[in-house]
């Protein structure tokens, strides 16, 4: 497969990153992951302005404009051949000549910029949704800037492990009694026709395929309420979900060993994804 590194298309066993890259040794570095399906990229605006906005607050810069993004995202998934799949972007701070936890001078040290592809196959149409998503709870135990899309993802890979451990797909994240987010998506109840999902703030990313979805929430005659939710709240509503750009909208049938409703996806979930999937692509 052909990746994009500062500035260069290349196979990805010649792409080279130096080893006192802030990324790798601090975990100093922003991501975005945009999906693809039938070639095209879905809401490639909305992650270009995330990823703008994840940088500022952590007194960053892009390498290049949001044009050359664009394109950089558009050759690779021509090069590559991506029908479905994923584009990972990453911008890190740069590699200064030696560790530091004082920020190099941005007049001196370049900030590293890397792309690259998956490949995903039936993306869209996974099996996945039709068997619905068994989550566990967990406590959230990630610092205070959710907000900003980080590299820093040690704990979300723990708690996907936990999850793996205790038979389930994924975990939510429960801060004093109320649910953040999974851990690599944004989470949401269903009571009757009402969506309910915690509120932005730093506690959460503001999902891209989260602000979709509450648009469409009319369409699927669905009131949306932003508020905070208990675990217990989720485990006797009558459907759950969760959303992101490699997920899209996924029902959830089991929190905590309790089922929802019959335990199969519900109905609105699964139409909320249905028609997510209409209007993005
Ligand atoms: N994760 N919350 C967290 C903690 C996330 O990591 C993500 C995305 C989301 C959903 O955001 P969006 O709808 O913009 O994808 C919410 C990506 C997909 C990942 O880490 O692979």
């Amino acid at each position: 497969r052909t990746v994009y590194v500062n500035g260069e298309y290349l196979p990805e066993h010649e792409a080279k990153i130096s080893i006192f890259d802030r990324a790798f040794l601090m975990a100093d570095g922003v991501y975005e992951v945009t999906s693809v399906l039938d070639g095209k990229l879905i809401d490639f605006a909305g992650h270009a302005k995330r990823l703008e906005r994840s940088l500022s607050e952590l007194d960053m810069r892009s390498p290049v404009t949001t044009d050359e993004l664009l394109e950089i995202h558009r050759e690779l998934v021509r090069q590559n051949g991506i029908e479905e799949g994923l584009v990972y972007l990453q911008i890190t701070r740069g590699a200064p000549g030696d560790r530091d936890f004082v920020f190099p001078d941005p007049e001196t040290t370049e900030p590293t910029i890397v792309l690259f592809t998956q490949n995903k196959p039936g993306l869209a149409d996974s099996p996945a949704a039709k068997k619905g998503m068994k989550i566990i709870s967990i406590e959230d135990q990630r610092w205070g800037r959710r907000d900003i899309k980080t590299t820093q993802l040690l704990y979300p890979s723990m708690g996907k492990m936990m999850a793996k451990k205790a038979g389930a797909d994924d975990a939510w994240m429960v801060e004093d009694g109320f649910v953040t987010e999974g851990t690599s998506n944004n989470a949401y109840i269903i009571k009757g026709n009402t969506i309910i999902t915690r509120a932005l703030s730093n506690d959460i990313l503001h999902g891209i395929t989260r602000a979709a979805v509450l648009r469409f929430a009319a369409e699927a005659q669905m009131k949306v309420e932003e508020r905070n939710y208990s675990i217990d709240e989720a485990k006797e509503a009558d459907e759950a979900f969760i959303t992101s750009a490699s997920a899209f909208v996924m029902p959830v049938v089991e929190i905590d060993g309790v089922a929802l409703g019959d335990g199969t996806p519900g109905a609105r979930a699964a139409r909320l994804r249905e028609i997510y999937l209409e209007e993005s692509r």
